[in-house]
């Protein structure tokens, strides 16, 4: 006979006759917060306690197994009962217990299967450890059980990438013991019978030991000191699983304490505002509502950045009407498209079978009155207000109405081009991020008259095309470049008064960017802010000082970075190296200023640097350009290459203090009072104590 009972609000016990099912139903993802902990250790306990069910089966309610602890806890006082320990009373379970898990099982989730004595995964399962992108390492006995189980180089891999394991490969590597398809409660009653009919046998994972491989672990721990020297958890990790030699008790010891070590660093604040913050920049009511539909996009230019964008629409699966006004350029976009979807492919990303289904959804065309029948434009053409008035003048006659229009434009103004048609309300920026296939942020420019329901649409192609869209208004270089444009001049001061560009760099990839800025530009092409300064030329303040004389002359000669061979270093194959020439340019202009260099600390150059930023940046939030201090940081991190273990750069100055970034600006304002001034909202957060977290 079933009888059904709750534990608590979260966990239920369902008996029938032998067998016991225990369900978790705690949405929207099955966290395992403190009452899911709780009440699945008094079910277990309760159950081995009355006798009678010979078989205990998990599974979870709703669109997912457990997907995790609960990352709103993190950081707060801890709640017993703690997660280890709820698992090891699994573990010990007299009754077997088996887990069937669908959808996501990661972290706490998938340490919550290893702990039971059988695993199902439903079809679709994809399990996963990816603590390590929370600054953190499995803390509930996954880096004891993933070795026992599937070896160390799997345990290692799964913990360091933090990568989701599809269920075939989990499967195979004896993660889990059966595939199945059906639903989860069903499948855990089908589990059941078979483990009380000896057709699916129940083992402890901690009684088998770990087959050791301590080649792989010297390895990685070799490859982790060299390549992420800064990081805390991966090092941990490594110890942690080498633990896993150890009797559970001792090992659990080891992970649990490395585990504890990790939550108290700021690189694990850093990454979970990163996790909440990607979540929150979409939580704004203008990122909501109704939408328009987003059947078929328009690109206007095949360049780089408009085959990028092309692309990343193709790879969502929305058909593309590509726009360009010779054939050549057409051709040369179409070769770039299918460049890109062949990248896609071979990196893993789109199925190979694939391939051509999704280069046959693009339409490559000469006549823009092709656009039509499209639901959305982006223009993604040369930056001449000139050239983008008449494109948006020919739209308004050729779109049909209700389409919305769209420019990519890095940092013209929206209204301006908005003004050129008869439909503004229709008009929105779009500012993807080179390449744009790839990088994950997409800038949200609502001009003046843009519709809700356009801007909403605006979020709804960021979330189809999987990207990070942030809102931004309009001004010259939006959220990401116009803050760019203030802190490169940092890096440039730097260099004239002392530092060689290869410091700079050096300093900054320590602090954890992945490149240094003068090899970005090598990257981006020194031409594009040789042409930004020359274009800003007639408007620059002249009590400004100039920051742009190594770059100009570095671009006169004809070195645009890696395009040309040259820039800041020479790229001869292999890793570049300083460009002599660059050193001796630094030389004739500082003499010609009359400056004597001084020496600048590793230190002292980060500090100038990210002071500058978030001088700017603080600037930002406080014209409302960035609704708020997150929407910042997600553009730095997703756009800017900004290490996403600091968080973002407002998050970076809260862990600094507004009292001592305006100290800085002061001091250094002393040399240049132009250039460092305390912005207004800084100085009031020194006053009142706040933080620009309270803005959130
Ligand atoms: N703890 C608390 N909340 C969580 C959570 C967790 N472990 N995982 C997800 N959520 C929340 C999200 O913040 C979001 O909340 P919101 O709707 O209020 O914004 C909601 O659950 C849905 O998550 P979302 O990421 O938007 O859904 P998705 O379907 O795209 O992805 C997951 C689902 C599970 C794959 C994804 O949320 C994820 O990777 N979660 C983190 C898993 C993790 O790191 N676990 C280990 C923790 S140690």
């Amino acid at each position: 006979m079933a009888e059904s009972r709750q534990v608590n609000d979260l966990i239920s016990i369902e008996r029938q006759g032998d067998i016991a099912l225990i369900c978790i139903d705690n949405p929207p993802v099955n966290a395992t917060g403190q009452q899911v902990r709780e009440g699945l250790q008094k079910a277990v306990e309760q159950l081995n306690a009355e006798g009678g069910a010979k078989v205990i089966a998990i599974y979870a309610a709703g669109r997912t197994f457990v997907a995790g602890a609960d990352i709103k806890e993190f950081g707060k006082p801890p709640q017993p009962p703690a997660l280890p320990d709820v698992f090891n009373i699994i573990e010990d379970s007299e009754i077997p217990v088996t887990s069937v898990m669908h959808g996501t099982a990661l972290g706490g989730g998938f340490e919550l299967g290893l702990a039971t004595h059988a695993r199902i995964g439903i079809e679709g399962l994809r399990v996963g450890l990816p603590e390590i992108n929370l600054g953190l390492l499995p803390g509930a006995g996954g880096t004891q059980r993933v070795p026992r189980l599937a070896g160390i180089p799997m345990a290692l891999d799964m913990a360091l990438s933090g990568r989701m394991v599809p269920a075939q490969e989990a499967l195979e590597k004896g993660l889990i013991d059966r595939l199945e398809a059906g639903d989860p409660r069903d499948v855990a009653i089908a589990a059941a019978q078979d483990v009380l009919d000896g057709k699916l046998q129940t083992r402890r994972t901690c009684d088998l030991d770990t087959p050791k491989d301590d080649a792989a672990l010297e390895e990685t721990a070799t490859m982790l000191r060299k390549k992420q020297p800064h990081m805390f958890s991966p090092h941990k990790i490594v110890e942690a699983v080498r633990a896993s030699y150890l009797p559970r008790t001792e090992g659990m010891a080891i992970e649990r304490q490395a585990f504890v070590d990790s939550m108290d660093t700021p690189q694990r604040a850093g990454m979970i505002h990163a996790f909440f913050g990607e979540r929150a920049v979409s939580g704004i009511p203008e990122a909501k509502g109704d939408t328009r539909p987003l059947d078929r996009i328009g690109v206007i230019g095949g360049g780089t950045m408009g085959s990028g964008i092309a692309t990343s629409c193709l790879l969502a699966g929305i058909p593309v009407t590509l726009v360009e006004v010779a054939q050549d350029g057409l051709d040369r976009g179409v070769a770039t498209i299918t460049k890109n979807i062949d990248g896609a492919v071979s990196r893993g990303k789109l199925a190979a079978d694939k391939r051509d289904a999704v280069l046959g959804m693009l339409t490559p065309t000469l006549a823009m009155e092709e656009l039509a029948r499209v639901d959305l434009v982006i223009e993604a053409v040369f930056e001449k207000m000139d050239v983008k008035r008449d494109i948006f003048g020919k739209l308004d006659g050729i779109c049909k109405q209700g389409a919305v229009l769209a420019s990519n434009t890095s940092y013209l103004d929206i209204n301006e081009i908005a003004a050129c048609t008869s439909r503004p309300q229709d008009v929105l920026g779009l500012h993807f991020f080179s390449p744009a296939h790839v990088m994950r942020l997409l800038e949200i420019v609502q001009g003046e008259k843009t519709a809700a329901d356009v801007l909403a649409t605006g979020f709804a192609l960021a979330k189809k095309l999987k990207k990070v869209g942030v809102l931004a208004q309009v001004c010259d270089g939006f959220i990401g470049n116009r803050i760019l444009a203030h802190y490169s001049k940092a890096a440039s001061y730097l260099v004239l008064d002392g530092a060689s560009p290869q410091q700079v760099d050096d300093a900054l990839e320590g602090f954890g960017f992945a490149m240094g800025p003068h090899k970005v530009g090598d990257l981006a092409g020194l031409d594009i802010g040789w042409m930004t300064r020359k274009r800003k030329a007639d408007t620059r303040d002249p009590n400004e000082r100039y920051a742009g004389d190594v770059a100009d002359r570095i671009c006169e000669n004809g070195w645009f970075g890696r395009k040309t061979g040259k820039g800041y270093y020479v790229y001869e194959g292999g890793a570049p190296v300083p460009n002599p020439e660059v050193a001796t340019i630094i030389d004739t202009v500082r003499t010609e200023k009359g400056i004597t260099p001084r020496e600048f600390t590793d230190q002292e150059i980060i500090d100038r640097y990210m002071t500058a930023m978030i001088s700017e940046a603080a600037r930002v939030v406080e014209d409302g350009t960035a609704k708020r201090p997150v929407d910042v940081d997600m553009v730095f991190l997703f756009g800017y290459g900004f290490p996403r273990f600091r968080g973002g750069p407002l998050h970076y100055a809260d862990t600094i203090g507004a009292a001592e970034l305006v100290e800085r600006i002061k001091t250094y304002a002393k040399e240049d009072p132009h250039y460092w001034q305390v912005p207004p909202i800084l100085e009031k957060m020194a006053q009142d104590g706040t933080k620009f977290a309270d803005l959130n």
